[in-house]
């Protein structure tokens, strides 16, 4: 190896890729904001659709907007039967994320192909994928346990239609307010890494669908959406609020990750992760099964304590669906269920003034050299 200039640390740490005016995180504050609304405010005050109508236009929407847009990704729930004769094929063999991957991918096997590229059909491609892939997450999870899948319901919100959808089952309007505002939550996080997959993508002039499935693919490891289900499988090993410290401190010793910990960004606690720990606490007491939250309270205070490191969004994320029922494979498919409208949105403003994302690595491999015939090879 040869002598190279002073390395970078990696992994593009406080650099900055492009302009953006979506979502603005400040690390030290723990804020969080949407096109400049505080995302508790949103929480408090909009559901999903209507966060998702402001990332896409960076405006609130009016009482005109919404009506026209509610109905317009109600109507797009529905999947043809081929893509639910794939999901069909795919069910019992792949992972949900690796389905889900795989199936958004090919949502444009019905879409026009001749359509342009203009923002009205950005805005229609964005509009079939968000509304489709929680219909695609659960016929997956209805195909796989012997299930036929159910149509979707206009009459029920994005996140209610969800559950009933997965379950059969209309939730309480508590559940569906609880998983509404967790949609809410996860929506947008700036330039976070699978939103960077989708803006490398769609900055070489691909289309939409394929940037959506970069993001997938992205979400899908456990450092990044895939750590809400590893947080899950943890507290499902250690299965009890006495034998924390002593799995913690195994998994310290070990140098390993504590799953739904750290961050990149936050100096402070993720805004995010308090209100969810307030759904895990208020979902504990509903069940009657304080277990999980329990658990999950003693990790974070002793994380806190041996490593100083705070929780973070898919920490309590992690417990509250869960306490919903919801099986922990697919955990991260809710992730993307709601991150989805934060892809779309950077996708239409990397569109909207693009440059080819193509940035150089620091070299430290070898020197030129002299190419070596197999027979003199030692
Ligand atoms: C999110 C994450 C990938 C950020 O990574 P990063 O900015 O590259 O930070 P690093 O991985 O370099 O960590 C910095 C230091 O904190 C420690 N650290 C960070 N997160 C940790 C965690 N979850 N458990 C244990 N130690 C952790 C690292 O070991 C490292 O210590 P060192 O400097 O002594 O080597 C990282 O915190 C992590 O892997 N967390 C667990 C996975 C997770 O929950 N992902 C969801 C993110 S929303």
């Amino acid at each position: 190896m040869t002598e190279s200039k002073a390395a970078p640390r990696g992994g593009l740490e406080g650099v900055y890729a492009a302009d953006s005016a979506i979502g603005k995180i400040d690390g030290e504050l723990g804020e969080l904001r949407y096109c400049g609304y505080l995302l508790k405010d949103l929480a408090d005050h909009t559901d999903f659709v209507e966060t998702t109508w402001l990332l896409w236009n960076g405006e609130l929407p009016s009482q005109a907007d919404l009506d026209s847009f509610r109905p317009a990704m109600r109507q797009e729930r529905g999947l043809s039967k081929e893509i639910l004769a794939l999901i069909g094929q795919l069910a019992p063999a792949l992972t949900p994320m690796d389905c889900m991957r795989t199936v958004v991918s090919a949502l444009c096997f019905d879409d026009s192909p001749s359509a342009g590229d203009d923002r009205a059909t950005n805005l229609h491609r964005g509009v079939r994928i968000q509304a489709k892939i929680p219909t695609i997450v659960a016929a997956y999870a209805r195909l796989r346990e012997g299930k036929d899948p159910l149509e979707p319901r206009q009459d029920l919100s994005h996140a209610a239609n969800f559950l009933y959808m997965l379950t059969g089952q209309v939730p309480t309007d508590e559940e569906a307010r609880i998983l509404d505002v967790c949609l809410v939550l996860h929506a947008e996080h700036g330039f976070n890494a699978s939103t960077f997959a989708a803006r490398v993508t769609a900055a070489t002039l691909s289309d939409m669908y394929s940037a959506v499935t970069s993001a997938i693919g992205t979400l899908k490891g456990p450092l990044h959406g895939g750590a809400n289900t590893a947080v899950m499988e943890m507290l499902l090993e250690i299965d009890g609020v006495d034998e924390v410290e002593a799995h913690l401190d195994g998994l310290l010793a070990r140098n390993e990750k504590v799953m739904g910990f750290g961050h990149r960004v936050y100096k402070v606690v993720d805004p995010r992760a308090l209100v969810l720990k307030d759904f895990s606490q208020k979902l504990a007491a509903v069940k009657g099964e304080p277990k999980w939250f329990e658990m999950s309270e003693k990790l974070e205070t002793l994380m806190k304590m041996r490593k100083g490191i705070d929780m973070n969004v898919d920490f309590y994320s992690a417990s509250t669906y869960y306490y919903m029922g919801i099986s922990p494979d697919l955990f991260t498919c809710i992730f993307a269920i709601s991150r989805v409208s934060g892809w779309v949105a950077h996708i239409l403003e990397q569109f909207s003034n693009n440059r080819l994302i193509r940035p150089r690595a620091n070299w430290i491999g070898h020197d030129r050299r002299d190419y070596v015939p197999l027979d003199q090879r030692g």
